[in-house]
């Protein structure tokens, strides 16, 4: 069986106090939850000490890690530098930092190594844009961007990676994939981890749909068999609505 998980990924919100606080709120309600999923969080870099010291049940994630071990390259966070403080998952290749700091997939795949290396389980984002979509080339370009992305990894490796679709389209624009169009892509990247690595990678590889999640359309996309949880932007800023998501399961 496959771990369902549902990820909270605050982007670049929240102060240290409204971090603090929302994460409290969010480990509260997790002790409480009706749904056997694993709930992470990703605050920002600035907030995830604090707030490993107030969670337990619920994990805590990094939105985004170095290339490299540790030197010289100012402003970049250290994969080690997250294990350091409490860190499990990191989001890697997410679609904001491919659009906004030109993150390629040859970067991503070097940021999955070593994140890999020291210990780290990255949730691994992929998605096509709304032009790529209608264009007819979406399953073309989530087959690069997971090709190279996890190009070199082996079996083991898979075990502790987790994917992420998030048609960018679908980011922040409060228009969700319908059931049938997250199930359909779902379905894709299960039959291409069987061609890249084998049928037991594919069936245990835990596949989160991302994209206006709500607490109203969560448990219709749950609900598909290759739909393995969601990767929440807005609706986890409300612990309500995020642990709403939760209990969707
Ligand atoms: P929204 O849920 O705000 O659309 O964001 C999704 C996302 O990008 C999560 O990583």
């Amino acid at each position: 069986m496959r771990k369902k998980i549902v990820a909270g990924n605050w982007k670049m919100n929240t102060d240290l106090k409204e971090g603090m606080e929302l994460a409290k709120a969010v480990e509260k309600l997790e002790q409480e939850k009706q749904s056997d999923a694993l709930v992470i969080i990703a605050p920002p870099y600035t907030h995830l000490s604090r707030v490993n010291d107030l969670i337990d049940g619920v994990k805590l994630g990094a939105q985004n890690c170095a290339s490299e071990e540790s030197g010289a390259y100012t402003g970049e966070i250290a994969p080690d530098m997250l294990v350091s403080v409490g860190v499990e998952y990191v989001i890697i290749g997410h679609s904001e930092r491919r659009s906004f700091y030109h993150e390629d997939d040859a970067l991503l795949n070097k940021k999955t190594k070593i994140a890999l290396s020291k210990g780290l389980k990255p949730i691994f984002c992929c998605g096509e844009v709304l032009e790529e979509r209608e264009g007819g080339k979406l399953y073309d370009v989530i087959r690069e961007q997971l090709s190279v992305g996890l190009a070199g990894l082996s079996k083991e490796d898979m075990s502790k990676i987790v994917i992420a679709y998030e048609p960018v389209w679908a980011i922040g624009t409060g228009v969700v994939a319908t059931p049938d169009q997250a199930q359909e892509m779902h379905k894709f990247i299960r039959d291409l981890l069987v061609e890249l690595f084998d049928k037991q990678v594919a069936e245990d590889m835990t596949i989160l749909y991302g994209g206006s999640c709500k607490p109203s359309n969560a448990s219709e996309i749950f609900a598909n068999p290759d739909v393995d949880g969601g990767l929440i932007g807005g609706a986890a800023l409300k612990a309500e609505d995020f642990l709403a998501i939760v209990n969707a399961y």
